[in-house]
């Protein structure tokens, strides 16, 4: 193998592995899935995931029991389902987040938000979540903060922004993978 060989080799191995990190999928409760049953902790689930834009959540669920509606912060506060931002109802709805900030879900049906079936996606951007990554512990804030101001309102800002830092961050993480790739390449010429 030629070094030019070896550099596309790694250069590919590189490329794979920040397309992987970018544009992770979550599906919400994991195996427990979107439901009320089991007592499943949604905030748990969702603290130690670092959510990126590009990412997709799926929820599932069964759908003659549950659905999903994005909502303001006022009312995911409050489990006020009465004019969500978006319904969905497939019982497998897969959604891709498209700008920062926070995503508030909760189940529509009645008393199923007051019973735990919420989940905040908090979708920090990745300098942010550099600095704040010992401290993952979403702020409780008041109504009348700037806070409440849900993200969803808002159009989606640009993503371009954010991208090379996540493909800068990405290369790094996998940077160990593409070297031993090319060290058993090595070993092989
Ligand atoms: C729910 O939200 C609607 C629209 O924002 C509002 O008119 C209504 O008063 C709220 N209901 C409760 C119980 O807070
Ligand atoms: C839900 O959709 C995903 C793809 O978005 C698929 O992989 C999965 O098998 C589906 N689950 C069910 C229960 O249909």
């Amino acid at each position: 193998m030629t070094l030019v060989q070896r550099a596309v080799v790694l250069v590919m191995v590189v490329m794979a592995a920040v397309q992987v990190s970018y544009a992770a999928v979550h599906k919400v409760g994991d195996s427990a899935g979107w439901t009320i049953l089991g007592n499943v902790d949604y905030k748990k689930w969702a603290a130690p995931k670092n959510f990126q834009v590009g990412d997709t959540i799926i929820f599932e669920y069964n759908a003659q029991f549950h659905n999903v509606m994005r909502v303001t912060h006022a009312m995911y506060k409050t489990c006020n389902a009465s004019s969500p931002i978006a319904t969905f109802s497939t019982g497998n709805d897969s959604i891709k987040i498209t700008n920062h900030g926070h995503h508030f879900f909760f189940c529509g049906v009645p008393g199923h938000c007051q019973a735990g079936q919420k989940v905040d996606i908090n979708v920090i951007s990745v300098s942010a979540a550099t600095a704040a990554a010992p401290t993952p512990t979403p702020a409780p804030s008041s109504p009348s903060s700037s806070l409440a101001t849900p993200s969803a309102n808002v159009p989606a800002p640009s993503p371009n922004n954010a991208t090379p830092l996540i493909v800068l961050k990405g290369l790094f993480g996998t940077m160990g993978l593409a070297m031993a790739v090319l060290a058993l390449f090595s070993s092989y010429a």
